[in-house]
């Protein structure tokens, strides 16, 4: 992979009035205002530092193509951010991945390339201008209105299900997984980071997967991050023995009680597809769908799970 060089946009046209360059965040605390300001006031990335170097400044972060070890590229026009492309850099599904997470351009530039270029510079970073590189990129958590930008430019895209546990039957046999023959799973490097090293989150890490349950507005829910076919004949256990535990608690409090996953096929017997009028409950409990996108150059995850990207953080 080579070392980044700074992008000169196009000559002006309409649509793009303005000279841009788009390169390494510059400064992480512009970035953070940029994102308090135009993404949301009080966003957890702008108001929590620690959750802020805890996505963007992995231990993976090559510092040769980040200088600050922030993996953000922004859209400058002078001094000014205009815009930025984030990506969670990873030892999974292959050493060096980039897990594309935020990705926004100023209201009034929209549809003038800045966008596009971030995006494709990114690649160039990850993978290669010709997507040959020995890296990754992708995200979890695509809508169906932004997979044509992706399968425009090469990538494999796939549907991820919501589904919820609803009946805990012992049964030994874990589900059958396929991984794409060049996936590296998770090591344990990153679980370490990724859930024991949270700055907020508390997980609960088990041998047959990960778990956190919290209660909040809509009841108590636990939410399944990964579950592991790594240990035959014990994970129902594992899934069984939370759910039968954290149900109770939810019944003596006399509230809701969900346990519920994200994955492609389901994720074993017992696992049914949520309905439609189940809310998403770790944001406002509303009704949000149970379907969104996963999409990775040089190949889709065939394992992906709701620990995956920045689906499991605070807001
Ligand atoms: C998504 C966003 C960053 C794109 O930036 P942009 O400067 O408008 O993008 P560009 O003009 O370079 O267009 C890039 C591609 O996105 C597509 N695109 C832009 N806006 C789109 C939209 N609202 N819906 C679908 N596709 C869109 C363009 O068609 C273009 O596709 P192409 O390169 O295959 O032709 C910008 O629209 C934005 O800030 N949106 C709000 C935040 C958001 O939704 N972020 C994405 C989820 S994290």
């Amino acid at each position: 992979m080579s070392t980044h060089t700074k992008l000169q946009a196009a000559p002006p046209t309409a649509a793009t009035p303005a000279k841009f360059t788009i390169e390494p965040v510059r400064d992480a605390e512009q970035l953070r205002q940029y994102v308090d300001q135009h993404w949301r006031t009080g966003h957890v990335l702008a108001r929590d530092e620690r959750m802020f170097d805890f996505q963007y400044r992995t231990k993976w972060v090559d510092k040769r193509l980040f200088p600050l070890g922030v993996s953000v590229l922004g859209a400058y026009e002078g001094s000014e951010l205009v815009g930025f492309l984030g990506a969670i850099i990873a030892p999974y599904p292959r050493p060096q991945s980039y897990w594309l997470a935020l990705w926004h351009v100023l209201p009034t530039l929209k549809g003038g390339g800045h966008g596009g270029k971030l995006l494709n510079e990114m690649q160039r970073l990850a993978v290669g201008t010709d997507g040959r590189g020995k890296g990754w990129i992708g995200t979890f958590g695509a809508g169906p209105e932004a997979l044509p930008v992706y399968l425009k430019r090469g990538y494999a895209c796939r549907a991820v299900r919501r589904w919820v546990y609803t009946n805990p039957i012992p049964d030994p046999t874990p589900p059958p997984q396929s991984l794409h023959a060049g996936e590296v799973r998770p090591p344990e490097e990153w679980l370490a980071y990724r859930y024991d090293a949270h700055p907020i989150f508390t997980y609960e890490r088990r041998r047959a997967g990960i778990f956190r349950t919290e209660q909040n507005a809509w009841g108590i829910v636990t939410h399944v991050l990964r579950l592991d076919d790594q240990t035959p004949g014990g994970w129902r256990d594992d899934v069984n023995e939370v759910f039968l535990r954290d149900s109770a608690r939810a019944l003596a409090a006399g509230c809701n009680y969900l346990m519920d996953a994200w994955a492609i096929d389901p994720p074993g017997t017992g696992w049914t597809l949520a309905p439609d009028d189940l809310p998403s409950v770790f944001h406002p409990p509303t009704a949000r769908g149970n379907l969104i996108y996963t999409v990775g150059r040089p190949f889709v995850c065939g394992d992906v799970q709701k620990g995956e990207c920045d689906q499991d953080r605070p807001n």
